[in-house]
């Protein structure tokens, strides 16, 4: 069941050694989409990596469990609480019922205000710094570069060189999920996203911030992955950590504002009487 049947309906992409991308799209105007991704590793204890947005849920779940059986699945990392990373949340606790849920207080604390009673006694609590053993691999949580909600901690998978860094490297694009494949004023655009998602990046000290995007750097990431932008690589991920650093302390990039608005209610009442 589809409930957009007009939105692009991309196959999940195998990114690094067990490591898929679930992806799937948001109209975002212009013939241009927004990414909403979540990631499966499946080595011998599976991973479930976010659990993608509402409008998407019923794809996301044939999705995630063509690739895997939720029997199997052992592990749910929830990057943070916010709907469009738990939209399958209450589904895989109730069909994974050997996975444990990976995530923290403060995350727990605010999604009971919109969600009933999460079990408990099936979490784990892991800050940035920890990690977690899934069998065949350590997986170790940090804090992400850019992030829209205070819960947030990215995933770093040392065996695949895989990296989930959540809410950072937002893009949006014609259809492409790989930054290989999209232009590179397509990719200028990640500052503006990154800006818009957390435009506390005004009042950064420089230097502070770098040794931040260093240390993340410093993981050792080959393959980077996001739940609103493309997959980064190489020279592509370079570039996107630079922008990183220029954001500090420059100003906050403006999102659209009335003009927008009353060019999207014009378009709409031309459609209305065309
Ligand atoms: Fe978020
Ligand atoms: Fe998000």
């Amino acid at each position: 069941m589809d409930p957009r049947p007009d939105l692009p309906a991309p196959e999940p992409q195998h990114i690094a050694p067990e490591t898929w991308l679930i992806p799937n799209f948001a109209p975002a105007g212009d013939g241009l989409y927004l990414p909403v991704n979540s990631m499966l590793i499946r080595g011998r204890q599976p991973v479930i990596v976010d659990t993608g947005a509402p409008l998407h849920r019923a794809r996301w779940l044939e999705q995630v469990f063509c690739l895997v059986e939720p029997e199997d699945v052992r592990w749910i990392f929830l990057s943070h609480d916010d709907g469009d990373h738990t939209g399958g949340l209450l589904d895989v606790l109730e069909r994974c019922r050997n996975a444990t849920l990976v995530t923290n207080f403060f995350s727990v604390e605010r999604l009971a205000l919109e969600k009933p009673a999460l079990p408990l006694q099936r979490m784990r609590w892991i800050e940035p710094g920890g990690s977690f053993d899934a069998g065949d691999r350590l997986l170790q949580l940090f804090r992400p570069p850019i992030f829209d909600g205070p819960t947030t901690r990215g995933l770093f998978d040392p065996k695949s060189g895989a990296m989930w860094i959540v809410d950072s490297f937002a893009c949006l694009t014609p259809g492409a999920l790989d930054a290989a494949d999209l232009a590179a004023d397509q990719l200028e655009q990640m500052s503006a996203m990154n800006s818009a998602v957390s435009p506390w990046h005004a009042w950064l000290d420089r230097r502070s911030y770098a040794r931040h995007i260093d240390a993340v750097e410093a993981l050792g990431a080959r393959t980077v992955a996001s739940a609103h932008g493309p997959v980064l690589r190489g020279e592509q991920l370079d570039d996107a950590f630079d922008r990183l650093r220029g954001l500090a302390g420059a100003p906050i990039i403006p999102t659209p504002g009335q003009e927008l608005l009353d060019s999207l209610i014009a378009a709409t009442l031309l459609e209305a009487t065309a």
